[in-house]
C-alpha cells in the first residue's frame, strides 16, 4: 500500500512527511512534559513514533526507484520482462511509466532482432541445402550436371545473392548510411524504367502506365525506382497471368503521389500492416512456389520513410490490390 500515491507531486509528498513528523514531536513533548516523562527520553519517543509513522509513507516514494533499478539491471543483461509498476501520480510515477514504456519498445526490437536472425538463416538454409544435395549427388555420380542442372544452380546461386544484397540494404537504410540522392526528375521515364525492370520480357505488356508527362519529382531517383520495381513485381506476381497492372502517378498536395493495383486476390485487411515487417509473407504467398522472401515491401517501406512519405494499402474493385505510396518533394540540397 502507498498511502502518498494519490498527491502528484513529490514535493507536496515531502513536505507531508516534514510536517507529520513535527506534530508527532510536538505532541509527544507536550505529553510527556504532562506525564512528567524524564527530558532525555523525549526526543528518543519521537523520533521513534516518527519514523514509525513515516516509514511507510516514504516508501511509496522510493519504491518506484528501486524498481527502476532492478529492471535496469535485468535490462542490461537482456532480460526485458521485468514489468515497473507506477501507481504513484508524481514525478516519480511518471518517470516510471516512461522507463515502462521504453522497456516494452526495447523488448520488442529485441524480438524483432531475433526474428531477423532466425528468419535470414532460414531462407539462407533453403537454397544452401538444396544446391548441397544436388552438389553430393553430382560428386557421388548419381545426377550428371548437364545444363539443366547448372541453370538449376545457378537459379538458386542467384536468389541466394538477390536475399543477401536485399538483407544488406536494409539495414542500409535503416543504419541511415546511405544518404539519399536527391535530384529532380521527370516521373514518366522513372516509371518506364521502373516497370521494364521488373517486368520480365513480354510481361510488361500486361503494365499500363497512366502519367502527364511534365510531372517531375525531387527525391532519389534510385530508391524511387526501386520502390516502383517492388511494387510492381509484386502486383504482377500475385495476380493472374494476363492480368492486367495499372501504374499511376499524379501530384499530391506537397509531393506525388503513385499507385499500383493489380487484379489479384489482394491483401486482407488484417494483414495489411504486417506485409511492411521484414520476412512477411501472407500463407498464400508462402505456399507459392516462386514466392519472395518478403523483404521488398519492407524495403520500399524503409525508402518512403526516408522521403517523409506515407504508403495505404487498400483494395481495387471488384478485387485486387492497391498500393497508394504518398512522397512529399525534397529539398534538393538535403542529403
Ligand atoms: N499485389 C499484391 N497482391 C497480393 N498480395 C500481396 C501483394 N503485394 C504484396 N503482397 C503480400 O505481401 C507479402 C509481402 O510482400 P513483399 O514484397 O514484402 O515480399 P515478397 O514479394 O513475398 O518477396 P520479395 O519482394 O522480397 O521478393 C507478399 O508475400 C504477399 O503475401
Ligand atoms: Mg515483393
Amino acid at each position: 500500500v502507498r498511502p502518498l500515491d494519490r498527491f502528484g507531486s513529490i514535493k507536496v509528498k515531502l513536505s507531508l512527511v516534514v510536517v507529520a513528523g513535527v506534530f508527532i514531536s510536538a505532541v509527544v513533548s507536550s505529553i510527556g512534559y504532562r506525564l512528567e516523562v524524564p527530558l532525555w527520553l523525549r526526543p528518543l519517543i519521537a523520533l521513534g513514533l516518527a519514523l514509525l509513522v513515516v516509514y511507510p509513507f516514504s516508501r511509496g516514494i522510493t519504491a518506484p526507484l528501486r524498481e527502476m533499478a532492478e529492471a535496469s539491471r535485468a535490462m542490461a543483461e537482456g532480460d526485458f520482462t521485468h514489468p515497473v509498476t507506477a501507481t504513484s501520480r508524481d514525478e516519480v510515477g511518471e518517470l516510471a511509466r516512461a522507463f515502462d514504456q521504453m522497456r516494452a519498445e526495447l523488448a520488442e526490437v529485441e524480438r524483432q532482432r531475433r526474428a531477423l536472425i532466425a528468419n535470414v538463416s532460414h531462407e539462407l538454409r533453403t537454397p544452401l541445402t538444396s544446391l548441397r544435395a544436388r552438389f553430393e549427388n553430382i560428386v557421388d555420380g548419381v545426377q550428371t550436371n548437364d545444363a539443366a542442372t547448372a541453370a538449376a544452380s545457378l537459379a538458386e546461386i542467384e536468389r541466394l545473392s538477390a536475399l543477401v544484397e536485399q538483407v544488406l540494404d536494409l539495414s542500409r537504410l535503416e543504419a541511415g548510411v546511405a544518404p539519399l540522392e536527391v535530384e529532380r526528375f521527370p516521373v514518366d521515364s522513372l516509371l518506364c524504367d521502373a516497370v521494364a525492370s521488373a517486368a520480365p520480357d513480354g510481361l510488361d505488356t500486361r503494365v499500363a502506365i497512366g502519367v502527364r508527362d511534365d510531372l517531375d519529382y525531387v527525391g532519389d531517383r534510385a530508391r524511387i525506382h526501386q520502390v516502383v520495381t517492388n511494387l510492381v513485381d509484386n502486383a504482377l506476381r500475385f495476380s493472374p497471368d494476363c492480368s492486367p497492372v495499372r501504374v499511376v502517378a499524379g501530384p499530391s498536395e506537397d509531393g506525388i503521389a503513385l499507385t499500383v493495383s493489380d487484379l489479384g486476390p489482394g491483401i486482407e485487411e488484417a494483414e495489411r500492416h504486417r506485409v511492411l515487417e521484414r520476412f512477411y509473407r501472407t500463407d498464400d504467398a508462402r505456399s507459392a512456389a516462386d514466392g519472395g522472401t518478403g523483404l521488398g515491401l519492407a524495403i520500399v517501406s524503409e525508402i518512403v520513410d526516408l522521403h517523409g512519405g506515407s504508403i495505404e494499402i487498400g483494395t481495387n474493385r471488384p478485387t485486387g490490390c492497391r498500393v497508394t505510396v504518398r512522397l512529399p518533394h525534397l529539398e534538393t540540397s538535403a542529403t
